[in-house]
């Protein structure tokens, strides 16, 4: 599917971060269908911010699928409950049976909008006894999940929680293209996909094999700063394709149902 161009830049469609203080330092939000990389080490609230926006957009009646490789469904969702989502306010599906996938992407009403969570931890353990044992399947296995959320559910945003986790399960072998592979057929589908990405510890890297900076729309890195004894959440917009953005390290919080980003004194950064 070729990409349209746009006559002047207000026609660029972009989608809010939904974080307080934050989409004004990116021309108003994500450019609809990029490809962007959440990135951070462990406890950065990476699954917690693409939920956010996931969650928001369902509210607007668009459609989300969040596929969820090892975090359990009831753990994802008792995690949201306790920063407390109101979870009755969307139309939330849960998928744990990889047989019923046709009927989930078609119960999806596409006009009131909605959120597919689905649970690969619980579906792991079914491919596993239905003998999808390669990981060549795993990986296309995911791209089935995908194209059908397109195709079956108008699916308009995608996260997959984690790239860290699929890396476990597929043959990673020739990685550099498979990931090229996975990302054009993301780029062709058109949705606006969020890529968790676990950061080593060491930060010598945003992703895994490097190559996934370069491939990625946009990059957001999360971090936890220590000051001597106090440690604050902190964000930043790495890249993003197609927009002038403020490059500077935001102190982030969530507090009262919503994700704020300070800057300029409002929390001090040293
Ligand atoms: N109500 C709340 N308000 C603020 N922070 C919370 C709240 N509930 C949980 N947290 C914090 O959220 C963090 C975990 O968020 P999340 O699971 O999104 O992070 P993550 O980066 O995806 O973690 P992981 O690396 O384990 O996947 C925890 O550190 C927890 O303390
Ligand atoms: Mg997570």
């Amino acid at each position: 599917m070729a990409r349209e161009i746009f006559k002047n830049k207000e026609q660029i469609q972009r989608i809010s971060t939904y974080i307080d203080g934050f989409d004004e330092h990116m021309q108003g939000g994500i450019p609809q269908g990029h490809i962007v990389l959440v990135t951070g080490v462990a406890g950065t609230m990476k699954s917690s911010l693409a939920f956010n926006i996931l969650y928001h957009e369902a509210t607007k009646g668009k459609v989300g699928v969040y596929l969820s490789l090892e975090q359990g469904y009831a753990s994802l969702l008792n995690h949201f409950v306790n920063m407390n989502y109101d979870l009755d306010q969307i139309n939330i599906m849960i998928l744990s049976d990889i047989s019923k996938i046709n009927e989930a992407m078609s119960s999806i009403d596409q006009d009131k909008g909605g959120l597919l969570i689905i649970d690969l931890g619980t579906i792991r353990k079914q491919v596993g006894a239905m003998q999808i044992s390669t990981g060549k399947d795993w990986l296309n296995l995911i791209k089935n999940i995908i194209r059908k959320s397109k195709e079956m559910g108008g699916c308009d945003h995608f996260c997959l929680d984690s790239l860290s986790a699929l890396y476990v399960l597929a043959d990673f072998q020739q990685a550099r293209t498979k990931l090229f592979k996975l990302f054009e057929f993301l780029r062709d589908l058109q949705i606006t996909s969020f890529l968790i990405s676990e950061m080593p510890l060491t930060k010598d890297s945003y992703s895994e094999y490097g190559v996934e900076d370069y491939l990625a729309d946009g990059i957001i890195n999360l971090d936890l700063a220590r000051r001597q004894r106090k440690v604050t959440r902190e964000i930043s917009i790495v890249k993003m394709r197609g927009t002038k953005c403020n490059h500077d390290v935001f102190s982030l919080e969530y507090s009262g149902k919503k994700f704020r980003a300070m800057y300029g004194g409002k929390i001090p950064l040293i």
